[in-house]
């Protein structure tokens, strides 16, 4: 599908968007995960697809109804814990142009998983968690394809520390990804919702556009500004 006015501007273009939330397991039957819909990866994934790229979604734990949003054509990868995210990202990625981390990645996950149903004992109890991966650092340190372009989210809460926008800025400098797409969450604002609202910052922490909409108008605005810096890259 073309939108008429839309640029085929990522042709022959490989993307890889990982999207949804990760599920880290505590027993055969609990997982500690988090409330993405994974619908805002979906709409890259599909506005990158009418865009002319080949896409491959990474999905942790998107359910059927969001897949349903996607067109034949992008090839979804399901996965459910950060592990297995890390895993296929980079495999998918070893041919990428440009690699979106637009999945909610656990930080942390259960030290250990239990083989059989953990039981209740009766006393309070503790779980040690032990730091993830960080997927998007990683690509940024050690890329599948050097060269390609690294585009992580944040989503982001104001708090005493800082505004949504200083917190972004400080995530853009430290992750180093070539943009950063910070949106606010809160107040009903971002998971579970069908409109976003982001702002695209480069590795400086400088602000290169701001967008609105619904998650389809808002992927298509980050393509505007991920074009260029795809295009600017010697191959
Ligand atoms: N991310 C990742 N691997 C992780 C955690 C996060 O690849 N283990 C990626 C996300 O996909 C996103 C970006 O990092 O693209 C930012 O995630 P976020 O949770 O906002 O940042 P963190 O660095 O984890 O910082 P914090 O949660 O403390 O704000
Ligand atoms: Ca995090």
């Amino acid at each position: 599908l073309v939108t008429p006015g839309r640029p085929v501007d990522l042709a022959g273009r490989r993307v890889v968007v990982s999207a949804g939330g990760t599920r880290e397991p505590l027993d055969p039957v609990r997982f500690l995960g988090n409330r993405s819909s994974g619908r805002q990866g979906v709409a890259l994934a599909q506005a990158a697809q009418d865009r002319g790229a080949l896409v491959t979604l990474v999905a942790a734990n998107v359910g059927p109804d969001v897949l349903a949003g996607l067109g034949p054509g992008v090839d979804v990868v399901p996965v459910e814990t950060g592990e297995e995210l890390r895993s296929e990202v980079r495999a998918a990625a070893r041919l990428a142009d440009i690699v979106v981390m637009a999945a909610a990645v656990a930080d942390y996950r259960p030290a250990t998983t239990a083989d059989a149903k953990l039981k209740k004992t009766g006393d309070a109890t503790t779980v040690t968690l032990v730091e993830t991966t960080d997927v998007l650092r990683e690509l940024v340190t050690d890329p599948p394809r050097p060269g390609q372009v690294v585009v992580g989210f944040a989503a982001e809460t104001g708090d005493t520390e800082g505004s949504v926008l200083d917190h972004a800025r400080a995530k853009a400098r430290r992750k180093g990804a070539d943009l950063l797409v910070m949106n606010p969450v809160g107040d009903g604002r971002g998971f579970g919702t069908t409109t976003n609202e982001v702002t695209v910052l480069d590795a400086d922490g400088t602000v290169l556009a701001t967008a609105q909409g619904t998650k389809l108008e808002v992927a298509h605005a980050i393509w505007d500004v991920t074009v260029p810096v795809v295009d600017g890259r010697a191959d």
